[in-house]
């Protein structure tokens, strides 16, 4: 099935009106439910779930510091939507086929709020699962202004929950940001950009069956999932109206296992202002931006003097990354128009510096863990995917100390590239170095073969995903806190945080 592109305009989520405020907290309630919406003029509306009847969900925007209370409820019907694989931790026939629970990916949340994989919960709570801890969650959202988003986290139908469409932005902000005079109301848009493949009859498609299906199991997971067409805030290949003037957007690869390399093919410079954990020191030109899954960048583009003009954000990025197949890209996200007339003087600004970002040291860690990607193959043949040659159950091995800072190795040893999300902090990213896989997987040790290689420009700010390219050490320092307790971090391709490719963590005191 073809679908045209640009002849559907590019949808804003809503924001996400509180229930109420009182001098203390600011209260929401968002709810679960599956419903119908267009994803293209061509295709019949499509089933989807969503946040408050929205697909992506409301986006939900606060103030630094602001005391956030948030109710999530689950209204979805009993079966799934897509095919569940019933082999898959966590999703075993001893539990309801549909569950849910809530992270909000890159916040710093107390444990009982973070969304842990097994705290999931069914429709009106009927059932919860084993670390389930309370219904309404607390966020206290200590944090600078940020690029953040919401989406499901449910053990082993993560990936299904999200792509069914549980995700949804989450935007903290904040008076240094307001200072800055980036461009700002209408002017700011954000943009979650995620893949999907569709049926005839304009239903979600996901595959029933991978190319080593399990015997007896009509559905089975795929090593990752590449869709034929792209969506952007839920529409498939947009078109967006712009003013000639400068534009602020929020891009968020929110696809389960496709990174993006974008691209204008005006050849203008995309202005890159933050990263996952906020603004950076100074805005960097850039040719292209790599977006990994779960990773944000916050940018401006200017189409000033761009009057009349049409520009499309293209996509060379091979799938899987950085080496796979040429026929799985798709190299259109959508279209951008300059055809507004301009409102009023465009006063806004790029600014030439935004704030401080104090490097942390080396030397300030007072430990140091090697951690490895995996390959191997489970007992069906299968890829599976881990992390340190562990699987989600096996005894918890990282046991940060509240406050401390630590520097974490992730020794690649697939591959493929891997976004490695880690809850609860922000972290930096120290450098990457290529090694020799095959001395390393006989001894254990990690024989150099390049220079050391200093973060992209791109990944100079507080990060909580980062790309750890195969055959490379990717280096990250952290500091665990300000709260004690259960976390998990985990590979965010989607096939692969579902199949084993997440590890719970401990800050303890
Ligand atoms: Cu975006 Cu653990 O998640
Ligand atoms: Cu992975």
């Amino acid at each position: 099935m073809i679908l045209s592109k640009f002849v559907n305009e590019l949808p804003i989520p809503p924001v996400l009106k509180p229930r109420r405020k009182d001098q203390f907290h600011t209260y929401y309630k968002v709810n679960m439910t599956e419903f119908k919406q267009s994803l293209h003029i061509e295709l019949n509306d499509t089933k989807v779930w969503g946040y408050e009847g929205s697909y992506p969900g409301p986006t939900i925007e606060v103030e630094s510091g602001e005391k956030v209370v948030i109710k999530w409820t689950n209204n979805l019907p009993a079966k799934h939507l897509l095919p569940v694989d019933y082999t898959v931790h966590g999703a075993h026939l001893d539990v309801p086929e549909v569950r849910t629970v809530v992270h909000v990916h890159g916040a710093s949340v107390e444990p009982e709020s973070d969304g842990y994989p097994e705290a999931w919960f069914t429709r009106g709570f009927k059932q919860v699962g084993p670390y389930f801890r309370k219904k309404v969650y607390q966020y206290d959202n200590n944090m600078q202004a940020c690029t953040l988003w919401y989406h499901d986290h449910t053990l082993g139908i993560t990936r299904l929950n999200i792509y069914a469409g549980l995700a949804g932005f989450y935007l903290i902000r904040d008076h240094r940001e307001r200072l800055l005079n980036l461009p700002c109301g209408q002017y700011e848009i954000p943009l979650i950009i995620q893949d999907k493949s569709f049926n005839e009859d304009g239903s979600l498609f996901y595959p029933r069956q991978p190319e080593k299906p399990v015997p007896q199991l009509e559905t089975s997971i795929v090593p990752e999932f590449f869709g034929n067409t792209i969506l952007v805030n839920g529409k498939v290949w947009p078109f967006l109206n712009v003013e000639p003037r400068k534009y602020r957007f929020r891009l968020l690869n929110g696809s389960n296992s496709r990174f993006y390399r974008f691209k204008l093919d005006s050849g203008q410079l995309i202005y890159q202002i933050g990263t996952d954990g906020g603004l950076m020191e100074y805005p960097i030109g850039m040719k292209e931006i790599i977006l990994a899954p779960a990773e944000r960048a916050d940018v401006i583009i200017d189409f000033t003097n761009l009057e009349g003009k049409n520009i499309i954000l293209k996509n060379d990025a091979p799938a899987p990354f950085p080496d796979g197949e040429p026929e799985n890209v798709v190299d259109t996200v959508m279209e951008i128009r300059v055809t507004l007339p301009l409102l009023s003087i465009d006063t806004s600004v790029i600014p030439s510096y935004m704030k401080p970002f104090p490097k942390m040291s080396e030397q300030s860690a007072s430990k140091e863990r090697h951690l490895t990607l995996d390959e191997k193959s489970d007992k069906y043949g299968r890829e599976i995917m881990l992390l340190d040659g562990k699987g989600w159950g096996a005894p918890i091995t990282e046991y940060p100390k509240v406050g401390s800072t630590e520097v974490w190795y992730l020794i690649n040893l697939t591959d493929d590239s891997h976004p490695i999300h880690i809850h609860l902090i922000h972290f930096q990213v120290l450098d990457r170095r290529a090694f020799n896989v095959e001395i390393y997987k006989k001894e254990r040790v990690i024989q150099y073969t390049g220079p050391l290689m200093p973060p992209e420009p791109q990944e100079r700010g507080w990060k909580d995903t980062v790309n750890a390219n195969p055959n490379e050490v990717t280096r990250i320092i952290m500091t665990f806190g300000p709260y004690t307790g259960l976390y998990v971090w985990h590979c965010h391709m989607l096939e692969h945080e579902d199949y084993e490719m997440m590890r719970p963590y401990i800050v303890i005191r």
